[in-house]
């Protein structure tokens, strides 16, 4: 069953019922104003921080859901009713509605007794503001006499003090109202020196900043005393909960339209300047009021409108594709690009299922993000890459992740993840590989943001690369500290306190728990730190790494080897862990895929065996689990994984995040149709026909999907914010579709279901655009057999130069 459909043309997706099983979201904002915005307009916004800066508010985990949002409340006074255009929170039986959520902006459309309402939510770039444009208009015979009530509830900034500190809380909220725009100031009084502010175009009938006198006691969101009554009250907040409602009445002739605009914004004035000089304790609105006034202009809108378009436009040209695939072309083409945006902006912090207040800037999170975003903005990419290293610690070791505010490290959510340092590898290499900027190996980062303490990026690395030499186990593999990748998988936690977090407490000592899937890693990333110390001209360097590499890779076949697949780890006590041996937790997804993509058991049979052992035993038909046979009891050895029952999360649902690594493996192995099974089975697009049974927006990636072994098998959890989305994007891009930036030129080698004729795609990289067509008249799954580049013959196995010439070139491609 469907609740909408796909609008590929215009880039959006169309829902077209607002009980949807779950909401649906947008974000909008790239820069430093974000809002998330659900298709019945739920949600909220903030400043840079999801946690500290919070301009509204929203209560997660409400009943129903998604209660709190940007709310337009419509009123037809000649009857008295009252409804909502985006039917929330009123709820009326709309005669229409739908919402389109598009790349950065949300439209929702009505209809109800005649009068047509249609609102676009968007922030302009580089604006610290989101609009809502609403256009009403009357469709029926007769003149209408109508009320609009605008609603927003502010957040008194720090959004978990927010929904605590009530004590506190409930005295301290304050407002001022000038004209049209209603200002929220609390804490403006002593140490904060910005503001929020929701304006809006038209001259007010009257207004409300007090939730109370708006709501009334005993009323919520969707019955306000206010809009029942068509009166509002004048009421400035004096404490406890500050709201802004613009009430404007008008009358609309048949056929007549009226066009309406609103912002909501947040602003910083001087420090030295923050007060009116004539009104000490009121805002200095001379530097805001410019800006308002800018926004509140139709043309200044139509024409931010087209920028936002434009720059969205030129990111996705970066990668273009059409094959016989419909899934495979609007996710590439569209959404999954979309959802690395989004990933990269806000890592784990604030989606439907993160409040926003629990975690910041993940480094290993971040890092992986990035694989799925550098060729949307490298610059973006450069220096996202110099505040992770900054906040590296001078071991090599990492935070598990960084305030956005503040750029600094905090353990806020554990430490000691022996995995976190290996993923900056990674990440500068595909820097490096898309853009040949090596000056960044060069540039001069600290550590720990500690001042005096800088070196070379290239030192960075090496350091992160040490971590893991530095922290051998006894069978020459890596220990896994307080977890690797599998946050979850705690070998010396050893927890039996309810409650407490798996993830912060102190660990045991003494133990010997190693890991393969940073052996895996280690390998991985060794391959691109020897290519890096060449670049670099550091030989004997790249040569040790070699060497390291060497010894991993020995230590992987030797004893991470379990006959069938690989293990998955050796526990505390030094026992084996993803083996034949264990009853449950015998096969993991991780280390199959991220041994294979590094190469390991490609010249014996282990590579090819493993990778028929993960079809064989963790393959479903919603995709490839984490672990079978799933945990059935907790085991204080393994931690947190053994706490979830069997079938979620990383006890055995399909960890989306792992799906690309095997779909990647699947492509090192040459089976163009397995890694294209896998990927089309958690494609949300794909799913989109089962969408009562997925329930998650079918436009991006939801982090997991219930497993065989639980009673929801196929439920989706967790969109938005997961590491499924950078991954997917690279597998399908760079090993499938196989057009993959080298540092010397660009790669082509398809990997492709046998019976895909053709397909084409451009890709701009460098300051060139390839055009690239693929021909596959003999329905092979790899192998490319023939090469023209502008129509000569090019050596297979030769990457593509890079040309820097800002022309097209012409690739033709033949698999054989
Ligand atoms: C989740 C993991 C997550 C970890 C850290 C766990 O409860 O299952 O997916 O990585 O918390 O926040
Ligand atoms: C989600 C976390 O954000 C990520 O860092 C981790 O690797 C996965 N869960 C698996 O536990």
């Amino acid at each position: 069953m469907q609740y909408g459909h796909f609008d590929d043309k215009n880039k959006e997706y169309v829902i077209t019922t607002p009980q949807t099983p779950l909401p649906w979201i947008n974000y909008l904002g790239n820069d430093s104003y974000f809002s998330l915005i659900s298709n019945t307009a739920g949600g909220y916004s903030f400043y840079r921080d999801a946690r500290l800066r919070r301009i509204t508010r929203y209560r997660y985990n409400n009943v129903p859901y998604d209660q709190g949002g940007r709310y337009l409340y419509l009123r037809n006074n000649a009857n008295g009713q009252v409804w909502s255009s985006s039917w929330q929170p009123v709820k009326k039986d709309l005669n229409h509605y739908t919402c389109r959520h598009g790349l950065g902006y949300t439209r929702i459309s009505s209809d109800y007794q005649g009068i047509h309402a249609h609102t676009i939510y968007f922030v302009p770039l580089q604006a610290n503001c989101e609009i809502w444009r609403t256009t009403l208009k009357n469709d029926t015979q007769a003149p209408v006499d109508l009320s609009l009530f605008s609603l927003v509830e502010f957040c008194l900034w720090d959004a978990l003090d927010d929904s605590t500190n009530y004590q506190r809380n409930f005295n301290i909220g304050e407002v001022e109202v000038e004209g049209s725009v209603i200002y929220h100031t609390t804490e403006y009084r002593e140490r904060r020196d910005h503001f929020a502010y929701f304006a809006c175009s038209e001259p007010l009938t009257g207004f409300d900043t007090d939730r109370n006198a708006f709501l009334d006691n005993y009323h919520g969101f969707e019955n306000p005393q206010v809009v029942q009554t068509g009166k509002s009250n004048q009421s400035i907040a004096h404490g406890w909960a500050p709201i802004a409602s613009h009430h404007l009445q008008f009358a609309l002739n048949p056929q007549e339209e009226k066009e309406i605009i609103f912002v909501l914004g947040y602003f910083e004035n001087p420090r030295e300047q923050k007060f009116d000089s004539n009104h000490p304790f009121q805002i200095n609105k001379q530097f805001v009021s410019p800006r308002i006034q800018h926004y509140l202009q139709p043309s200044v809108l139509d024409a931010a409108f087209d920028d936002l378009a434009r720059f969205w436009q030129e990111i996705l040209e970066q990668y273009q594709v059409t094959t016989p695939d419909q899934d495979t072309n609007r996710m590439v083409n569209i959404w999954n690009a979309y959802q690395c945006m989004t990933t990269f902006n806000l890592s784990r912090s604030a989606s439907y299922f993160e409040s926003g207040i629990g975690r910041g800037m993940g480094f290993r999170d971040s890092n992986q993000d990035l694989l799925g975003f550098v060729q949307m903005v490298p610059a973006k990419a450069r220096e996202r890459l110099i505040d992770l290293a900054a906040t590296q610690l001078p071991n090599g070791g990492a935070y598990h992740q960084y305030q956005p505010l503040t750029k600094r490290g905090n353990d806020a959510v554990g430490g000691n993840f022996n995995d976190d340092p290996l993923w900056l590898i990674l990440a500068v290499a595909a820097y490096l590989k898309e853009t040949g900027d090596h000056s960044i190996l060069k540039e001069l980062v600290p550590y720990d943001n500690q001042a005096d303490t800088e070196t070379a990026l290239f030192e960075h690395l090496q350091r992160a690369f040490s971590y893991t030499l530095d922290r051998l186990g006894p069978h020459g593999l890596p220990l896994i500290g307080r977890a690797d990748w599998n946050d979850c998988l705690n070998l010396n936690c050893f927890s039996l306190t309810p409650g407490e977090s798996f993830q912060t407490t102190e660990n045991k000592a003494g133990g010997v728990a190693e890991s393969v899937f940073i052996a895996g890693l280690f390998i991985l990333a060794g391959h691109e730190m020897e290519k890096i110390a060449q670049i670099t001209l550091e030989t004997q360097y790249a040569q040790q790494v070699r060497q390291h590499v060497k010894d991993m890779q020995e230590a992987v076949l030797t004893h991470g080897w379990d006959g069938a697949w690989f293990r998955r780890a050796y526990d505390y006590f030094g026992d084996v862990l993803g083996s034949q041996q264990n009853p449950e937790g015998k096969i993991f997804i991780e280390p199959q895929g991220i041994c294979v993509m590094a190469d390991v058991g490609l010249e014996n049979s282990y590579a090819l065996k493993a990778m028929d052992s993960v079809n064989a035993w963790l393959n479903s038909v919603h995709g490839v689990m984490l672990v079978q046979p799933a945990f059935t009891r907790y085991d204080p050895k393994y931690g947190e994984i053994t706490s979830y029952p069997p079938g979620y999360k990383e006890n055995a649902s399909v960890f989306c995040h792992t799906n690309p690594w095997v779909m990647i493996a699947e492509t090192r192995l040459g089976r163009g149709n397995q890694a294209f099974d896998y990927y089309k089975r958690i494609n949300p697009s794909t799913r989109e026909s089962i969408s009562d049974v997925h329930r998650c927006e079918p436009y991006v990636y939801a982090q997991t999907i219930a497993g065989k072994d639980a009673p929801t098998q196929g439920e989706a959890k967790n969109s938005w914010l997961t590491g499924t989305a950078a991954w997917n994007y690279v597998a399908i891009t760079q090993f499938i579709l196989g057009i993959r930036p080298d540092y010397d030129g660009l790669v082509i080698d398809p990997c492709i279901p046998a019976d895909w004729p053709s397909f084409t795609a451009t890709r701009k990289i460098r300051n060139a655009t390839y055009h690239i067509q693929v021909h596959n008249p003999h329905h092979h799954q790899s192998g490319v057999k023939t090469m023209l580049v502008d129509g000569k013959p090019h050596p297979i196995g030769t990457p593509i130069p890079y040309y820097e010439d800002g022309h097209t070139h012409h690739i033709e491609v033949w698999l054989g």
